[in-house]
């Protein structure tokens, strides 16, 4: 017997699928992937670590883990076609609307694309997982009149994309830096962008599809888009001392402070706290310690004004100024969100087929019944 339909708008309180990836208690502030904590990872783990976790379920031995560097370098490189379509990219387009389509491009060329089977699905992961970097920051290359910068295998993810998007090798401290936030965004529950890629898996589509849906999910400004808005809060504020005043008056309207606040999370976001040691560190090391006071005065602010009501801040808040410091533009960052988090949708993907069942809710249909047929002449 099926139990009778419950309308849940939003499915808030709908468990729709079962998981080992990432474990999440908002009340206590703790996100685990596969058991570890999120900041015992940040501390210690690389994101090529992270990544063999979310997709093994366990630590990489040393000869694993080196297999997997191995096997992701192999594939930093696009097809011809590829970096073909990246040069002809209109140089205006968002950064999200271009990673969504080259992305959905590289299923084109893969004669693997439509194997279900785990291995083909796990070489895939892999290829979109080491070209993504290469796609985003080539089509920064690319819109701001520069040559492209081919990946280079000798290098880790995030050092490989640095090097790309800035033409020159970053110092290890930022190369370091994008990595932990790397490792923070890798996975995150059933989140928004997590479910649709899992529904598109669930129909056996292909990897492709799936990750090309995640990355348009993703897009929304309610889902990825807050860092870049932290950004602008900065960029608007200014100055230290314009902070007290502008945070008031916009608490006073009622307005949100972008990167505070979160929907599970009514305790200190458990990404933010190592981020927020990260970001100090690096933005001094890059001259760049206006922006991070700036922050931290304004958590002052809201630690006085609205901690009481569990609005603390979130893994926004600290990545827009780590991002900032290490020289990303502000429209990038959803990207740099979508490069980690395709580890995640991955993940789930390879999850949801090992017991697929078709992910198909039911809408509450709530329009009129028994209209009679008018013909179209007779219309109004
Ligand atoms: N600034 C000021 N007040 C806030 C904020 C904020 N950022 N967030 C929540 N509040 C207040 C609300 O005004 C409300 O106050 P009230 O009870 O006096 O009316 C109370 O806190 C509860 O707010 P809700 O809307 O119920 O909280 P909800 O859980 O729905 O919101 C959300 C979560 C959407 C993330 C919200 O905190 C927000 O808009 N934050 C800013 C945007 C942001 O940083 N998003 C990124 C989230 S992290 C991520 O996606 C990776």
């Amino acid at each position: 017997m099926t139990a009778a339909p419950v309308f849940d708008k939003g499915l808030a309180n709908t468990i729709a699928a079962e998981t080992q990836c990432s474990f999440i208690d908002g009340a206590k502030g703790i996100l685990e992937y596969v058991g570890y904590d999120i900041d015992a990872l940040a501390r210690n783990a690389s994101f090529e670590e992270t990544v063999f976790l979310l997709w093994e379920r366990r630590l990489p031995t040393r000869t694993e883990l080196a297999e997997l560097e191995r096997s992701i370098r192999a594939e930093y490189d696009l097809p011809p076609a590829v970096w073909q379509m990246i040069r002809e990219m209109p140089r205006t387009a968002h950064p999200m609307h271009m990673l969504r389509t080259v992305v959905s491009a590289l299923g084109v060329h893969d004669p693997e694309a439509d194997d279900n089977t785990v291995e083909a699905n796990r070489r895939k992961s892999i290829r979109m997982l080491a070209k993504a970097p290469t796609i985003v920051a080539n089509f920064d290359r690319h819109r701001k009149g520069k040559p492209f910068v081919k990946p280079d295998p000798s290098l880790g993810l995030a050092a490989n994309f640095l090097q790309m998007l800035n033409g020159g090798r970053s110092t290890d401290a930022v190369a370091r830096a994008l990595d932990v936030c790397l490792v923070l965004h890798a996975d995150h529950g059933l989140n928004a962008s997590t479910f649709a890629a899992r529904v598109t898996i669930s129909t056996l589509s292909d990897m492709y599809s799936a990750i090309t849906t995640a990355i348009g999910t993703l897009k929304g400004p309610l889902h990825g888009g807050a860092n870049e808005e932290v950004m602008h809060m900065l960029n608007e504020i200014g100055s230290i001392g314009n902070v007290e005043p502008y945070i008031m008056g916009r608490l006073s309207r009622k307005d949100r402070i972008m990167g505070f606040g979160h929907r599970v999370y009514k305790a200190y976001d458990p990404r933010a706290g190592y981020l927020k040691t990260f970001a100090q560190r690096i933005a001094a090391d890059t001259g760049n310690q206006g922006l991070y006071e700036m922050s931290t005065r304004i958590e002052e602010v809201m630690r006085r004004e609205v901690a009481a009501k569990g609005i603390y801040p979130n893994v926004d808040f600290y990545s827009a100024t780590t991002y900032h410091s290490i020289g990303i533009d502000l429209d990038l960052f959803t990207c740099m969100f979508a490069i980690s988090r395709i580890s995640g949708w991955t993940a789930h993907c390879m999850e949801q087929l090992e017991t697929n069942r078709l992910i198909r809710p039911m809408a509450e249909y709530v329009g009129p019944h028994g209209q009679e047929w008018v013909a179209i002449g007779d219309r109004r």
